[in-house]
């Protein structure tokens, strides 16, 4: 059985990410390949228990430090319990967030420590890296506006000020750049379909 393909997608706030995970879904379920959807902090049960603390609740609730321990506690679980057996058994796994969300949000925005970000990848995720991961990128401002819109309860990350925002962004930015083997920078802006068509062009090397 070949092993599946990972494929993570990443971004600040309001960038379009979700709308597009389900649109490259659809697009690769129609292509006939076995796909899971999922997310992070999140997709699995232990994952999603996780996640409360972390999206609700007060900007300053965690350090970024606290923040950073629990993101890799829930991808340790999602890991052990979705992705791994999911590529183990020939399936594609399109995830909402991965390790770069880690980099940018309680690294590069939050100032947690880079090498101890890396130590707890290498530990946790392992081999386990993404085969290709799509850095949606636009202006904060645009972002987090429409972010703010519809949040809900979630709105611990939405509160943090366009001042993180930024920083945000622009780690999203460097990740890419260094890392140009896994990583495409998408440009969020414009109709759904004109970002979709971007999306496809980054995965179809990835078909068989
Ligand atoms: P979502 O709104 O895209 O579902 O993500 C939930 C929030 O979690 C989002 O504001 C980004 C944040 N997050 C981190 O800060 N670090 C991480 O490692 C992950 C996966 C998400």
């Amino acid at each position: 059985m070949a092993r599946g393909r990972f494929i993570t997608f990443e971004g600040g706030e309001g960038t379009g990410k979700s709308t597009q995970v389900g649109r490259l879904v659809d697009r690769l379920k129609a292509a006939g390949i076995d796909v899971v959807r999922t997310r992070e902090p999140g997709g699995s049960p232990g994952g999603e228990a996780i996640r409360a603390l972390v999206v609700s609740g007060t900007s300053d609730r965690w350090s970024a430090r606290t923040e950073l321990l629990l993101m890799f506690a829930a991808r340790s679980d999602h890991l052990e319990r979705t992705i791994r057996p999911a590529l183990a058994a020939g399936q594609w796994v399109v995830c909402d967030r991965f390790a770069d969300s880690s980099r940018a949000y309680q690294g590069a925005a939050g100032g947690a420590a880079a090498d101890f970000v890396e130590a707890l990848d290498r530990h946790v995720v392992g081999e386990d890296q993404p085969d290709l991961t799509l850095v949606f990128d636009l202006p904060a401002d645009i972002g987090l506006a429409r972010a703010l819109s519809r949040a809900g309860g979630e709105t611990r990350f939405e509160s943090k000020g366009l001042a993180f925002h930024d920083a945000l962004r622009a780690g999203f930015r460097a990740i890419a750049e260094g890392h140009p083997d896994r990583c495409r920078l998408i440009d969020a802006a414009g109709p759904i379909e004109a970002v979709e068509a971007r999306v496809w062009v980054a995965v179809e090397a990835l078909l068989p």
